[in-house]
């Protein structure tokens, strides 16, 4: 009973930390009261723990359950405390691995103790488990080492979707011995092997700038595989919590692949980042590149007056975020008004732009999504990008021939003079030239996003 009810409190913990998790405002205690859910979750489990037959646990495997619980304490905590801002999709990509491993695992003891009047329900969700849980983990390593730049292009080869046609249907087949009745550890095994051999199959050919929505997608496989877990040992938390982690993962991928004007089996098969070097030459192949220097720069910015400031990747990499504010603050002195322009994809994972001026308490209402500025973009003077490139990318719906087209873009070349901060004419993410950067209205301002955002600071302070 008390179990039951302590249970009920951390789903409904789970539910109200989600749902705080939407704006940023409240976002930091919705981590916090989801945290409380899970360690209320783990208290209520542990007393009512036995072995699969009714047998009490013994010494020993407490012990090694408490060594468990330290070693995930600790290795989250440092890693979340030392993880860059920029390494989150990394971050995240492992700990959904983790996650996966052990719902597969949990799958396959569990599989160890069948007995011949196991119901049905209880085996068919074990499977689930097993196949989902490993397919999550070797995906999600995979992801990591794409995210850390191990893998420069989309790895495709010949008959890919047969091959993983073919595993499908041998796992389909193994799925279907086993709920048979065969319940040996070596057809476990094989069926965890194929698992992984898809993981690890599906997620090589897609490209690396695709891979957030896919460690969003694999996330949501995770809670899938918790919640038949939960299914399987009647665990009515890991059916909540994985329900739940399920079903945010899946509205998250839809909402990237929408942001990205890309149906989600475009993203899953295209093999994007397979960059058609003839188009994207053509598309930058006119105009020329014009530099502007500090002081130039920072005359016209304290000339506008509307500002845009767009922020991408680069900021979060410079770690410029405080420096971008007190020019903001410096200029609005000046009687300049600045907004911030939201891209939903800008920087390398949801909210990524929100997260990094939120550090520098740059005001929520300073933040303006794309759907909203864009209408407005002719009547702004100045649009300063700052380490965005292809999020400002014309090709999106400009050039047929363009991996990004059909992309919701901030409209930058609308704006009366756009001054762009990078440090080379190096491409973004999708690896593709931008023709923005040659057009008449706009400057290139070459350096550190941070260096240059400092000099800009003490340039328009003293002017
Ligand atoms: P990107 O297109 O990746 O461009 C970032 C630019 O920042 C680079 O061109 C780079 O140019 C510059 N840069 C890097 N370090 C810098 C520094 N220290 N100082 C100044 N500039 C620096 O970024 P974006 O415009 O934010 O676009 C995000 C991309 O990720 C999109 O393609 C998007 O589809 C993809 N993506 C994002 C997500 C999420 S959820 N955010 C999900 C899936 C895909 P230099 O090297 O010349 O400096």
């Amino acid at each position: 009973m008390i179990t039951s009810l302590a249970f009920l409190i951390a789903a409904v913990l789970f539910i109200l930390g989600i749902k705080m998790l939407a704006s940023p405002k409240t976002a930091r205690k919705g981590n916090f009261i989801a945290g409380v859910g899970m360690v209320l979750a783990l208290l209520a489990v542990l007393p009512q723990l036995h072995g699969s037959h009714g047998t009490s646990v013994s010494l020993g495997k407490w012990l090694l359950m408490c060594v468990g619980i330290l070693l995930g304490l600790v290795v989250g905590a440092a890693g979340a405390y030392k993880v860059k801002m920029t390494a989150m999709p990394q971050m995240v990509a492992l700990f959904n691995g983790a996650g996966g491993g052990a719902a597969a695992l949990v799958a396959a003891i569990e599989f160890a103790h069948l007995t011949p009047t196991s119901s049905l329900v209880f085996v068919i969700s074990m499977l689930c488990a097993a196949m989902i849980g490993a397919l999550s983990l070797s995906g999600s390593i995979i992801a990591f080492f794409k995210l850390e730049g191990h893998f420069d292009k989309p790895v495709t080869y010949p008959a890919q979707q047969l091959l993983n046609g073919l595993l499908f249907v041998i796992s389909a087949l193994l799925a279907l011995v086993m709920t048979m009745g065969s319940h040996g550890m070596v057809l476990m095994c094989l069926f965890l092997l194929i698992a992984l051999a898809l993981g690890v199959l599906m997620v090589m050919p897609i490209g690396g700038a695709d891979m957030p929505v896919v460690i969003s997608l694999l996330n949501s496989f995770t809670g899938l595989a918790v919640a038949a877990d939960g299914f399987a040992i009647d665990n009515v938390a890991m059916i909540i919590a994985g329900t739940l982690v399920g079903s945010s993962g899946t509205i998250l991928t839809l909402a990237m692949c929408k942001a990205m004007n890309r149906p989600v089996t475009n993203v899953l098969f295209s093999a994007f980042g397979k960059v058609d070097a003839t188009a994207s030459a053509a598309a930058a192949s006119t105009g020329s590149v014009k530099s502007v220097h500090a002081d130039e720069a920072a005359l016209l910015l304290g000339m506008a007056g509307r500002l845009v400031i767009v922020p991408g990747y680069g900021l979060a990499v410079a770690q410029a975020q405080h420096q971008v504010r007190q020019l903001a603050d410096e200029l609005a002195k000046k009687g300049v008004e600045v907004v911030f322009a939201i891209h939903p994809v800008a920087g390398r994972m949801p909210g990524h732009m929100n997260v990094l001026l939120a550090e520098a308490d740059v005001p929520y209402d300073q933040l303006i999504e794309m759907e909203s500025i864009n209408p407005e973009m002719d009547r702004v003077d100045v649009c300063l990008v700052i380490g965005a490139n292809d999020v400002v990318n014309p090709a999106a719906h400009e050039d047929k021939s363009s991996p990004i087209y059909g992309m919701p873009i901030i409209e930058a070349e609308k704006s009366g003079t756009v001054i762009v901060m990078k440090r080379s004419m190096g491409k973004g993410f999708a690896g593709i030239e931008n023709a923005l950067f040659l057009r008449d209205n706009c400057r290139m301002l070459f350096g550190d996003a941070k260096a240059s955002l400092q000099e800009l600071v003490t340039l328009v302070k003293a002017g």
